[in-house]
């Protein structure tokens, strides 16, 4: 369905329709933020209709909004009913996970939904690992401080650089939307050093470790500046 649009959300919920999933942030679409107004019309829709809302946070929860549950960074104040993690959740190790409300929580039981390498110890310590730190070491704080710092700077780029036509994010989950196609894009970023991702048509997607510093934005604004400034950048 169109995102943000709850109108057309609600017109294509049918008798058969059990649940509305989404990304609060979509990520592999370009950045995309929900707005505040499109998550909370979601959860009146699925009260009225008895239906369960689902959030997609594989991408932009532990953390990477600087906020733990990255739909909190739009609408505290909703409630979903399951979210699904992985990514973040294992700083790189695999490892992924649900969580569904109290009346649900027992609709999936032990082995409902197995897979070979579900649920390992290795991998579930690895998990904690990664929790604690991010509390011990600040990383949602961190995420916020310097993902707005990340998004100023670029702003304040894309102000001398046409090739630069958005600037959008939420924390450590950013993407600049450019006249380019995104994967030559992503190319020519790399060949300056830097790593970004292709997302959505002409996006490229910015999702730094939580504890990135400002010296190490500022060098990549710098090698962003580099690669879309020269003329041949168009
Ligand atoms: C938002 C989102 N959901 C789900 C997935 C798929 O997750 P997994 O590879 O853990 O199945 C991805 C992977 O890129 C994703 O970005």
């Amino acid at each position: 369905m169109p995102f943000n649009d709850l109108d057309a959300v609600a017109k294509a919920v049918t008798p058969k329709t059990v649940a509305i999933l989404l990304e609060p942030i979509q990520g592999e679409s370009g950045i995309l933020a929900a707005t505040p107004e499109f998550l909370r019309g979601l959860r009146r829709l699925c009260d009225e209709r008895k239906l369960l809302l689902m959030f997609d946070e594989v991408q932009c929860g532990m953390g990477r909004t600087g906020e733990f549950l990255g739909f909190r960074a739009i609408a505290p104040d909703v409630q979903p009913d399951a979210i699904s993690w992985a990514k973040g959740l294992g700083g790189g190790f695999p490892i992924a996970a649900i969580w569904a409300r109290g009346p649900y929580a027992n609709v999936l039981g032990a082995g409902t939904h197995g897979t070979t390498f579900g649920g390992t110890p290795l991998a579930c310590s690895v998990a904690l690992a990664v929790l604690d730190t991010l509390e011990r070491d600040g990383l949602l704080r961190n995420a916020r401080e310097v993902g707005e710092y990340f998004i100023g700077k670029l702003r304040a780029l894309s102000a001398q650089c046409p090739v630069i036509r958005e600037v959008r994010g939420v924390g450590l989950m950013i993407g600049i939307e450019v006249t380019l196609e995104a994967r030559p894009a992503v190319l020519k970023l790399a060949e300056h050093g830097l790593i970004g991702v292709a997302a959505g048509t002409n996006v490229v997607r910015f999702l730094p470790p939580l504890n990135i510093t400002c010296a190490d934005v500022d060098e990549a604004v710098e090698k962003i500046g580099q690669t879309f400034s020269g003329s041949g950048a168009k």
